[in-house]
């Protein structure tokens, strides 16, 4: 018996754009998403979250699956561009309304809400107008966006996520064009991560100047973060795998713990990497109450050297890649799934401890974790072994980083629903139920039958 701490929240995570649809309906101005998904060539199969799955009509039926599976908590986000249609200014009732039925939902069924104000779905507006994250105006924005959700949500709401992935937005978002609002630079992505922290820091002086005495909650920030080990134990390895953890989760983490950049960024970005001013740093350092992480996979990292190229790399565009000279690999026995994302639990317990080590034992919730892979209905029946292995082998994991002192609050599975993946549409299912698109209809996967057991036991078995 693998039992975990008591109080341990055991949760699922989705987004906004990811599952909500009716992009158009109750009053919503438009997203980077919502225009980004009509560019030709962008999303796998030209799908889009015009509908998704449609959960804006169907909350109450999402929120009866999750009380179905004793789930302890729900991560979601809130569409900014539907409670403030164009950013800024005027509040869209009908959008408060309902996150607000959301919110009542979850309360009657005992269910705590885990709230994030940002899983990327900016207001178009604020990208037109302003150019979006680039703007060092957006943190107070965002700041202004975070006070109306405090105080219409604040009194149901004990746990808000600022961000989510600041990593992506940056990378995918304005490095490699991947992700909206779809730029390609080697510049922007450091100045947009820096525009995100200050924002965050701003957000969170907002909660706890005005509202956490009252209200009670707590407030951090997710990461995401890939394992790297050294792929030989060189010295050149070890440091290539040590910088590029430091240039991936170290970026965001280091400014909120340490209250500032690693000094390897620093080095080798020189004026690339924006400075912080004492009132940026003032904000930032300790600017969450709990280190809220996504964590998935991992590679292999080696030292780059002079005879290869940054070509080879899964993120590469030349940029970050050549930035930190660090090559990635992955090794071919390992197991993937259908992202093609290889299957390490044990990467997950040594990331947690090197996250535990750098950053002075936080308290630590996994915010995602989870599975990609088809698995049809079969007779109303969703047989998915893997996924099930997945997530029992990474909470083995996650049990031993505790039981070594790792102070683990909490862990979400991504995700509740199949969604809308992001760049691969509809092609990649992640849900612990299966939807059909065509008809809307929930399935819930054998996996969700296991991870309800394990919440049942409060642990593995
Ligand atoms: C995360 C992201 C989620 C989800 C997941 C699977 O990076 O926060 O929205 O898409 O990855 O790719």
């Amino acid at each position: 018996m693998k039992t975990f701490p008591t109080g341990f929240t055991w949760g699922s995570a989705t987004a906004s754009y990811q599952i909500e649809g009716a992009w158009n309906e109750g009053g919503k101005g438009p997203s980077i998403w919502d225009a980004f998904t009509q560019i030709p060539g962008k999303i796998a199969e030209g799908h889009d979250g015009t509908v998704a799955c449609d959960h804006y009509h169907r909350m109450e039926e999402d929120v009866a699956l999750m009380a179905a599976m004793g789930l302890k908590a729900y991560r979601f986000s809130i569409a900014w561009s539907r409670v403030m249609p164009t950013g800024r200014g005027e509040v869209n009732e009908e959008g408060i309304a309902f996150y607000s039925r959301l919110l009542d939902a979850l309360k009657a069924h005992g269910i705590e809400p885990w709230v994030t104000l940002y899983h990327w779905d900016l207001p178009l507006a604020l990208q037109l107008e302003l150019d979006g994250w680039r703007n060092p105006e957006l943190p107070d924005h965002f700041a202004a966006y975070a006070r109306l959700c405090f105080e219409r949500f604040g009194d149901r709401v004990k746990h808000w996520i600022t961000l989510n992935e600041p990593w992506v937005v940056s990378i995918m978002g304005h490095a490699n064009g991947v992700m909206a609002p779809g730029r390609v630079s080697n510049r922007e992505p450091y100045a947009v991560a820096h525009q995100l922290l200050r924002a965050h820091g701003k957000a969170v002086d907002v909660y706890r100047r005005e509202f956490q005495a009252e209200q009670g909650g707590q407030i951090g920030i997710t990461n995401n973060c890939d394992w790297r080990e050294p792929k030989t134990d060189s010295a050149a390895d070890q440091a290539a795998a040590q910088r590029a953890l430091e240039f991936f989760v170290g970026w965001f983490g280091d400014p909120i713990y340490h209250g500032d950049y690693p000094a390897v960024m620093r080095e080798r970005l020189g004026d690339r990497l924006p400075q912080f001013s004492d009132e940026d740093r003032a904000l930032l350092r300790g600017s969450s109450d709990f280190f809220g992480l996504n964590f998935y996979t991992g590679l292999y990292a080696a030292n780059q050297g002079e005879e290869t190229s940054g070509e080879s790399n899964p993120y590469g565009n030349g940029g970050i890649s050549e930035d930190q000279d660090v090559e990635l690999s992955a090794d071919p026995t390992w197991k993937k799934s259908s992202m093609g994302w290889p299957v390490l639990p044990w990467a997950c317990e040594r990331l947690l401890k090197w996250i535990d080590r750098r950053y002075g034992h936080p308290p630590i919730v996994i915010t995602e974790n989870g599975f990609a892979q088809d698995n049809p209905v079969v007779d109303g029946r969703v047989a998915d072994p893997d996924r099930a292995a997945f997530i029992t082998t990474y909470l083995e994991a996650c049990h031993q980083a505790i039981t070594d002192g790792v102070d683990l609050r909490g862990y979400f599975v991504w995700s509740l629903l199949d969604n809308f993946e992001w760049a691969c549409g509809y092609t990649q299912r992640f849900g612990l139920h299966h939807v059909d698109y065509a008809t809307g209809r929930r399935t819930p996967k054998d996996s969700a039958r296991v991870y309800a057991q394990i919440i049942a036991n409060n642990g593995l078995q």
